[in-house]
């Protein structure tokens, strides 16, 4: 059997007619920058979000730089993360030219310790960025505890969490703003790049939508430098269509994690779900010490996975990469978590043959 890692082919072929009238009616229409598509896009997004606004961007990164931006936080301030996440968490920090400040990872769900968050805070800290890694939402309420008592912004990477809910909030609702990416393989992906902004601020929704289009509130009036970091149209019109679908997907994401959990507790490390949260399983996640063999042999078996992430941001050489031991439980992740195969029209039976296979190997 071949179990592929993630399968877009599948998702577009059961779309294929409603995409196609949508890029079709972008076409049709020769209107490709920022437009209708991306602000009925936009008034979706933020319904779905339960937030206020929603502002369509280019990437997750984008989105992310421009929140800091829209906050003027720069050179001088210093903004926590976590080690344990993509590198663009840490870079769209340092693309305003604050300094990125690293806690550790907690063992339990290999999300952002609030527990290391005050030793961390200094007179500089202007913001908190916990990343709702994997599709969990991180530790909130702890979080805003931490920024509440020291005046400071939280914004959520919740760049793998569309839809996902805390104490039955949804994720990009939970702080002061959000940040979503809508790269193909996401939850919710784009046909090409695109991210968004959610907030329940209309000052900051205001400033990155200036933000995006050069600094411009209006036609050819610039008040501010800014970017170029629009969604396009053919974006907007094919994230209408696939956002309507996104909860069944998540549904069908979070069935196949139980399908796992019945298969592999007991045999294999896993993540926890955390009791108050609805993870909406970008990825799953399992620990294997002796990993290289395992994810050979699964190749062998014709099973596909991925590591999220081989490095953490500490040691990635762009920020030095020489503080090994800094972040222990990052670390350890870092050695042994593997991805096993995860998308919505994903089958039992290649599930069972992923556990089996897995159970047999590590
Ligand atoms: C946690 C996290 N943050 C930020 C990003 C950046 O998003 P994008 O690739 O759309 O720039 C991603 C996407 O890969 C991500 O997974």
């Amino acid at each position: 059997m071949h179990v592929p890692f993630l399968d877009l082919k599948a998702q577009y072929s059961a779309l294929e007619k409603p995409i196609q009238d949508a890029v079709d009616r972008v076409l049709r229409s020769c209107a490709f920058a920022s437009g209708p598509e991306v602000e009925a896009f936009e008034k979706m997004f933020a319904a779905y979000c339960e937030s206020d606004h929603a502002v369509g961007v280019s990437s997750g990164t984008a989105a992310l730089e421009l929140l800091l931006r829209a906050h003027d936080i720069g050179p001088g301030d210093e903004v926590i993360t976590v080690a344990n996440t993509f590198f663009a968490t840490a870079e769209a920090i340092s693309l305003v030219g604050a300094t990125p400040v690293l806690v550790d990872a907690r063992e339990s769900d290999a999300l952002m310790d609030p527990a290391r968050l005050d030793a961390a805070i200094t007179k500089n800290t202007k913001a908190i960025i916990p990343v709702h890694l994997y599709g969990q939402p991180a530790d909130m309420d702890a979080v805003l505890d931490v920024a509440k008592a020291s005046d400071i912004l939280v914004i959520e990477d919740s760049c793998q969490a569309h839809g996902a809910r805390y104490k039955g909030s949804r994720a990009g609702s939970l702080a002061d703003a959000g940040a979503f990416s809508f790269y193909p393989g996401k939850n919710l992906g784009a046909y090409g790049e695109g991210g968004a902004v959610t907030t329940s601020n209309a000052d900051i929704a205001e400033r990155v939508r200036q933000l995006r289009d050069h600094g411009s509130p209006k036609k050819y009036e610039h008040a501010v430098i800014g970017r170029n970091d629009r969604m396009d149209e053919l974006q907007g019109a094919i994230l209408q269509v696939k956002l309507q679908h996104l909860d069944a997907w998540n549904e069908a994401r979070r069935s196949h994690a139980n399908s796992y959990r019945d298969r592999l507790e007991g045999h294999v490390a896993l993540l926890e779900e955390q009791r108050d949260r609805e993870s909406v399983y970008h990825l799953f996640i399992a620990r294997v010490p002796n990993r290289e063999s395992v994810q050979g042999a699964l190749r062998d078996a014709g099973i596909a996975t991925g590591i999220h992430y081989p490095i953490p941001i500490h040691l990635q050489p762009a920020y030095g990469g020489t503080d090994l031991g800094r972040f222990p439980v990052s670390e350890a992740l870092a050695s042994d978590i593997l991805s096993l195969p995860m998308f919505p029209e994903l089958t039992e039976e290649q599930i069972s043959y992923v556990a089996e296979t897995l159970r047999a190997v590590v």
